[in-house]
This record gives C-alpha cells, sequence and structure tokens, in this order.
C-alpha cells in the first residue's frame, strides 16, 4: 500500500503519471463512466487547520466520481489528547478507503501512515503541501506544453509549499530557485535529503530576487507567516518586504512568465493586486487543478489506476 505523505514518496514515473492523468481527467469529467471511477469509496478528511481549496476540491473530487467524503476537525476528533494518533488511524482506515489530513506537525502525517490501514494524504503539513504542487505542475504543464526545462522561482519563505515545488524538481527536469531572505531559507537536511534521492536535481538557492527571477517561465509566492505563524506575521512582514512580488520584478522574468500562487494570498503583501491580477496570472487554474489531480491520486494511490 502507497501513502502520499510528501512528494519524495514517489518516483519520477509515478509523478509524471499523476500530472499526465489529472490533465486527462479535467477533459474526462462528464464523460461516461467518469461519476463510476470511485464508487462507493469513502474518503475521510482530518483537519487541524482551516482550509477552503483542499476541503471542497477533495470533496467535489470523490463526489464527481460515485464516492463520499467525511470531514473531521481536530476540535471533534481530539487527536493525541481524546485518543493517540496511532489508535485514531488503526480505527478509522477500516471504515475509510483513503484518508486525507491535514496538520500543523508533518511528524503525524507520518504517524497517521504508519498505522492506517488504508492510504494516507498529507492535505498540508508544516513542512509540504504535495497535493497543491500536483496541481501546480498540472497547470505549468497545461500552459506551457512540458515540465522539462521550465524555471519555477519561488520568491518569499522557504516554506511547506517552496519545498514540494523543490520535491518536484528532484523528480523532473523543472529547475526550482528559491529566492529567500537570510534565515528563511531551506533547512540543510531538507536539501540535502533532495540531493541525496538525485545529485543532479536543479534546485538553486538566490537570495536577490531581481536576479532569481531573470529567465523565469513562473514566478510563485505564498503569504510570509503559514498558518501556525500567525503571531510572528509583524516581525516577518520586516524581512520580506523586498521579496514582494510587483510589476517591477515580474518585468525581471521572461516577456511570457507566469505569476503563481497557491492562496490564499495577503494582497498588498507577498503579492501586488496588479500581478495577481494581471493576464499572467494563473491562480485560478492552479486552483482549478486541485480537483483534476487529487482524482488522479485517489485513483492511483487505490491501485484503480496504475501508474
Ligand atoms: N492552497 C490551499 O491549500 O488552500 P486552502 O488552505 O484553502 O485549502
Ligand atoms: N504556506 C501556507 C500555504 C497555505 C495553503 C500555509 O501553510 O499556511
Amino acid at each position: 500500500m502507497r501513502h502520499l505523505c510528501s512528494l519524495l514518496d514517489l518516483n519520477r514515473d509515478e509523478l509524471a503519471h499523476l500530472v499526465r492523468r489529472g490533465i486527462e481527467l479535467k477533459a474526462d469529467r462528464g464523460r461516461p463512466g467518469h461519476s463510476a471511477l470511485l464508487a462507493g469509496r469513502i474518503l475521510g478528511l482530518v483537519f487541524e487547520k482551516p482550509s477552503m481549496r483542499t476541503r471542497v476540491s477533495f470533496e467535489a473530487a470523490i463526489g464527481h466520481c460515485g464516492g463520499s467524503a467525511v470531514f473531521m476537525t481536530q476540535r471533534e476528533l481530539g487527536l493525541g489528547e481524546r485518543e493517540s494518533v496511532k489508535d485514531f488511524a488503526r480505527v478509522a482506515s477500516q471504515y475509510l478507503d483513503v484518508l486525507a489530513a491535514r496538520t500543523f506537525s508533518h511528524e503525524r502525517i507520518l504517524e497517521l501512515a504508519m498505522y492506517s490501514s488504508c492510504p494516507v494524504i498529507n492535505a498540508l503539513s508544516d513542512r509540504e503541501h504535495p497535493c497543491q504542487i500536483l496541481a501546480d505542475l498540472c497547470t505549468i504543464a497545461q500552459e506551457f506544453g512540458t515540465l522539462a526545462g521550465k524555471r519555477i522561482v519561488f520568491v518569499g519563505d522557504g516554506n511547506n509549499v517552496a519545498l514540494s515545488l523543490a520535491h518536484a524538481a528532484v523528480l523532473s527536469d523543472i529547475e526550482f530557485v528559491l529566492s529567500a531572505p537570510e534565515g528563511f531559507g531551506f533547512r540543510d537536511e531538507v536539501l540535502k535529503e533532495c540531493f541525496d534521492v538525485n545529485p543532479q536535481a536543479k534546485i538553486i538557492l538566490e537570495p536577490n530576487p531581481q536576479k532569481a527571477v531573470t529567465g523565469a517561465h513562473v514566478v510563485y509566492t505564498d503569504v510570509w507567516a503559514s498558518m501556525g505563524q500567525e503571531s510572528e506575521a509583524d516581525e516577518r512582514r520586516k524581512y520580506f518586504l523586498a521579496y514582494q512580488v510587483d510589476a517591477r520584478l515580474m518585468k525581471q522574468a521572461r516577456s511570457d512568465a507566469r505569476f503563481m500562487h497557491c492562496l490564499p494570498a495577503h494582497r498588498g503583501d507577498e503579492v501586488t493586486d496588479e500581478v495577481i491580477d494581471s493576464p499572467a496570472s494563473l491562480i485560478v487554474e492552479q486552483a482549478g487543478y486541485r480537483l483534476h489531480a487529487q482524482k488522479a491520486l485517489i485513483l492511483w494511490l487505490l491501485g484503480i489506476d496504475k501508474s
């Protein structure tokens, strides 16, 4: 049985399969058979943090394909308080076919996977956001025709979204550049893990955002303080002011460069209205692809699709 705690749980071929299948499934909606692809399957959703896109796209994905979802919050479950993560995982996975969890700590995702008898999906942890990046890769592949050789530049905090983008560079031929202020880049051990898996991975650290975005096909950003870091927001803002994605920064990128953001966005902080609302912005497309990429993921994890 397979889980998706991290994109690094996949190999190159598996990632390529999920991207290809995500794009196919977008076109597949409404075709005969689509509404029975996951007939009778139950998806559990455990969320310790707020969500719009992830929750709704997972519920819609399973619903379109004939299955259903059970949504549970930490408030009602009391994981680690009312009962242990281990007991929850062993019992809940008897009722469910697949379990997606959004947690504060990445270790909790790993613990769920360790004790679950059904596949576990990381629906965002403090460390990684693999489902977001599956959708983003579908979006980039559709937009540019291919992923190979595309330069994706993430400007801002070296957070969960940035790390999963780096993992995509480990498993494909994209070039990933992180442009973060000093102290907000990747920890040494996460970079080491990337290069241990693929010593040739094109992962570049360039703290100067103007230099970083030169030649970029995609300029990507995310909030400067992630969920769980809200109390640090004012302090962090000081370090990130020079990392705002504005029209001037976008001009340094390729003339056909696109802007991406996982959302929700703090307009006026990490990105200006002018950029996020510009024709170059792919924010709606990438959020839309959450639906299709997650259908592909569930079908693959359940062995219905083979890679
Ligand atoms: N991008 C994303 O995961 O959005 P939500 O937090 O709304 O799920
Ligand atoms: N980095 C953000 C992503 C939200 C989808 C967070 O973790 O809050």
